[in-house]
């Protein structure tokens, strides 16, 4: 069983602290934490949602492997460049995300004050990148559906659109026409409220690291990670599906839906296996990451050859 419960844990897996939020490690990381520590405080309810609920039997991918092998465009092509550039020269305070478009409340906040009302989770998730190699990181955040649900979203708001940083000095990578800047990623409004989507502030009983997209990343974990976008500074409601950046730099290679599905292969390399980083051996792609029996009815219907 790939997927567990919080009713399958024992009381040994729900204090593993691999896999659950010792508090106290944030706390004791002080300011740099302002936002963890904001936390817990009043938790906003987020309907057919039980916190914590999801978690793997699946090995976290050692911290140093998962911060120093990214990508993070914004930083260089290099899987190591993000990881020696960005936390020498990533300032990420202030920060604040805008959220605008097909809803009531359109505002800008502080990132503090976008994630304080709500109840900080740590999830154990697989990311699998288009690339063929994948990790396991234990992500700290808040579904998004209760951060969306509290712009009230209109009934024109059939997609989300979510925008990185612009700031070539901050990002060196965006003085190269790499990527048509800002990065730019989408979702369905289902996908946005489905309870695995995660709006990411900490991994690793940590705050972010600048290289994995500090202050506030999204992690969708059934699509390959490039939908994942990092360091957001805008979310948007739009009726129409968003063209991301991938999408317009490869359009034959990137499409908006981007499930994984090992049965798709990209055009120049296949999607059946995929080699964890630390393991030797390719292991098989599952479907959906391997999170089918939760996302796959979102799909009923559809052609996923065509909506790649
Ligand atoms: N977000 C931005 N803004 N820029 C990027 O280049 N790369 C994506 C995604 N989010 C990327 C991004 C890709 S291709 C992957 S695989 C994941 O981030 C990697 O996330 P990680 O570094 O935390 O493993």
């Amino acid at each position: 069983m790939l997927i567990r419960t919080a009713a399958d844990l024992a009381d040994h897996d729900v204090t593993d602290e691999r896999l659950y939020l010792d508090r106290r490690r944030f706390l004791a990381a002080g300011a740099a934490t302002a936002v963890l520590a904001a936390g817990p405080a009043g938790a906003v309810p987020v309907s057919g949602y039980t916190p914590n609920a999801v978690t793997l039997d699946d090995k976290p991918t050692p911290f140093e492997a998962a911060t120093a092998y990214n990508n993070f465009y914004e930083f260089g092509a290099d899987k190591e460049d993000p990881g020696k550039t960005a936390p020498g020269i990533f300032r990420t305070t202030p920060w604040s995300v805008t959220v605008e478009g097909a809803c009531a409340k359109p505002g800008t906040v502080a990132v503090e004050d976008l994630i304080k009302p709500h109840r900080l989770e740590e999830r154990l998730t697989r990311l699998r990148c288009v690339e063929g190699w994948s990790m396991v990181i234990p992500w700290i955040g808040v579904p998004l559906a209760g951060i969306l649900q509290r712009f009230e979203p209109t009934s024109q708001a059939k997609f989300v659109a979510f925008t990185t940083l612009y700031d070539p000095t901050r990002m060196p990578g965006q003085k190269r026409p790499i990527l048509d800047w800002p990065y730019v990623e989408g979702l369905r409004i289902d996908e946005a409220m489905h309870p695995l989507t995660l709006l990411a502030v900490g991994c690793y009983g940590r705050e972010l690291p600048a290289q994995n997209g500090a202050p506030l990343r999204l992690v969708v974990p059934w699509k390959y990670g490039f939908k994942s976008i990092k360091s957001i500074v805008a979310i948007s409601f739009v009726a129409d599906m968003p063209v991301s950046s991938w999408m317009k730099a490869a359009p034959r290679e990137y499409g908006f839906y981007s499930n994984v599905n090992p049965e798709v292969d990209h055009p120049r390399w296949s999607q059946a296996s995929e080699r964890r980083i630390g393991e030797f051996r390719r292991r098989q792609t599952l479907p959906f990451n391997g999170y089918a029996d939760q996302v796959a009815s979102l799909y009923q219907g559809m052609d996923l050859k065509k909506w790649f």
